[in-house]
């Protein structure tokens, strides 16, 4: 395999274990589903997507209580994913395949079932009893601050312990207590997990709401200024606000997270080519554009929310990227995404009557061509959408279920997905986006998202190359030159539904020639750079001359 920053120029695909393959028919997605599914994600030829790496969301020991994201074993396999020779398997047929391995971390908290927790809650006295955040309940007996659950359904983020006396924290549901970062062995135990990990050979991690680790050791209120949303019954959208306004909160982002994310660099940096992109979900660039600390000495990559939570405007996103390219330290790079299993699925997020295909194959090669490292979550690549689920059938306590079912590999009835009863419902639409159909229509997702990451693959300026938008492009186009000494590229994106003209810039270049369309039908060849015509949600990739 390729050595040195992969994690640079490759594309991540982001698979949620339990609805991308299940292998034993009990309707859960499992890992020898997923190394049954090599092949379609890079199988050495353009006839497969061609990612680079995988990121697996957890698949260890955990009651599922937030399917996963609650672990009482760091170091196993649940038994409805497998076993740890399927997961050694797994890894072993990935990187024959040239495909590198990332695994959730989920650091913050653990499962409320977890041993360190059971031993955690037996008695104040307890060795453990330091390792997650308790508090005594305020003199009236309320919990002992204001902090909410990020789940707004969970409520407050304090559960009282009735036999001991006293509230512990929980920054999502109750059955995920948050492990207590400033205590040392806290700090050393996690250090074990990620060399368990990593003393298999898997190559990196995605740390999980890597910016909640460290808090305020005061445990003080949060500021509850009311920026408009009055009505909010959360609070969330306040806090939200708060932090965009620059204010301190006191349950997140606290100095101290920087401190553990050099020590897990440590770690790393122990090791050959491995890396950690963080979920660090603050919607301020300034403050996520620290978590790369110095450019070299904390995370390698950081996940941008703000870029994911952007209108459909081309200017939108244009002053994301050019203000975060500007706030990133030196060796810095950045990680983009539209989509993952938490939120919503673009092709549905940005439909306006009937155009969320269309804005989502621009969206497909935005993500492919800026500067940074992409990461495409399960199903994008056939257009899937949120999927209706009838409430009978609801499972997750936040709304998650629509982006969550299975992926659908041909039309029959399990999908190709399981032969038993899926866990979360086929979508109504996988008769027609489905792997199978896809596969060889070349007018299809599938199709584009082959073709737009083969040719990144084989184009220096968009995996390594510079970036620089043109601000005087027609304002309904994100226009951008990608740059290496090999070749420099254009890409305009045209975010309206009207076909747009661009006489360009004479100095820009001398000729042009359209590499890649989002439209099917537009063949590659000569185009005129004095008239240059993007059509209704189409964007295109140019080789200038
Ligand atoms: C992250 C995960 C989400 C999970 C939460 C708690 O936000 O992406 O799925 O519910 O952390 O672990």
């Amino acid at each position: 395999m390729a050595q040195g920053d992969w994690w640079r120029h490759g594309v991540v695909y982001h698979i949620y274990p339990r609805s991308f393959a299940d292998s034993n028919g009990d309707g859960v997605g499992d890992l020898a589903g997923i190394t049954s599914r090599l092949d379609y994600l890079n199988d050495g030829t353009p006839a497969s997507l061609g990612v680079d790496a995988i990121w697996l969301s957890p698949f260890y020991p955990s009651p599922m209580a937030d399917f996963g994201y609650d672990v009482t074993d760091y170091t196993g396999v649940d038994p409805s994913f497998g076993t740890l020779a399927d997961f050694d398997r797994l890894l072993a047929e990935a990187h024959a395949r040239g495909m590198r391995v990332i695994v959730d971390l989920v650091p913050n908290h653990t499962s409320d079932r977890h041993p360190w927790f059971i031993e955690a809650r037996a008695s104040r006295a307890s060795p453990k009893r330091d390792w997650y955040v308790w508090a005594d309940p305020r003199p009236d007996g309320r919990p002992p601050n204001n902090w909410k659950s990020t789940f707004p359904r969970a409520g407050p983020a304090w559960t009282f312990d009735g036999r001991t006396g006293q509230w512990y924290l929980h920054s999502f549901l109750p059955e995920q207590p948050d492990l207590n970062w400033w205590n040392p062995e806290v700090r050393l135990a996690m250090d074990e997990v990620m060399r368990f990990w990593l003393d298999r050979g898997v190559d990196g991690f995605r740390v999980d709401v890597a910016h909640r680790m460290a808090r305020d050791p005061e445990l003080r209120d949060n500021p509850l200024v009311l920026v408009g949303d009055r009505d909010d019954p959360t609070g969330q959208v306040r806090a939200m606000r708060l932090a965009e306004m620059g204010a301190t909160l006191f349950d997140e982002d606290w100095p101290e997270v920087h401190e553990i994310l050099r020590r897990f660099r440590r770690t790393l940096d122990a090791y050959d080519d491995r890396m950690a992109v963080g979920e660090v979900y603050l919607l301020d660039l300034r403050r996520l554009a620290r978590y790369y600390g110095g450019g070299r000495d904390e995370l390698h990559l950081a996940h941008n929310f703000v870029f994911l939570h952007q209108p459909w405007k081309p200017e939108a996103f244009r002053s994301v990227v050019n203000e975060y390219a500007e706030l990133l330290p030196t060796g810095a790079w950045p990680a983009h995404f539209l989509g993952n299993h938490d939120h919503a699925r673009v092709a549905s997020r940005y439909d306006e009557g009937g155009n969320g295909l269309a804005r989502a194959r621009v969206g497909a090669m935005m993500l492919l061509s800026l500067r940074g490292t992409p990461f495409v979550y399960y199903g994008e690549e056939l257009g899937m959408r949120d999927a209706q689920v009838a409430p009978d059938r609801v499972v997750d306590v936040d709304g998650r279920d629509p982006v969550r079912t299975p992926m659908p590999w041909d039309g029959s009835p399990g999908a190709g997905f399981s032969s038993g009863e899926p866990w979360l419902p086929v979508a109504a639409d996988a008769g027609r986006t489905n792997v199978a159909t896809e596969r060889d229509d070349p007018t299809s997702m599938l199709s584009l998202y082959r073709r737009l990451i083969w040719y990144r693959k084989g184009s220096a300026a968009l995996r390594r190359g510079s970036y620089r938008s043109l601000p005087d492009a027609p304002a309904s186009l994100f226009a951008f030159v990608r740059e290496a000494p090999e070749e420099r590229l254009l890409v305009a994106l045209n975010f309206s539904g009207e076909p747009v003209s661009w006489a360009l810039d004479p100095g820009l270049a001398d000729t042009g020639r359209l590499e890649v369309s989002t439209y099917a039908a537009r063949q590659p060849g000569p185009v005129q750079l004095s008239e240059l015509v993007v059509g209704p949600d189409e964007g295109v990739v140019l080789r200038l001359g």
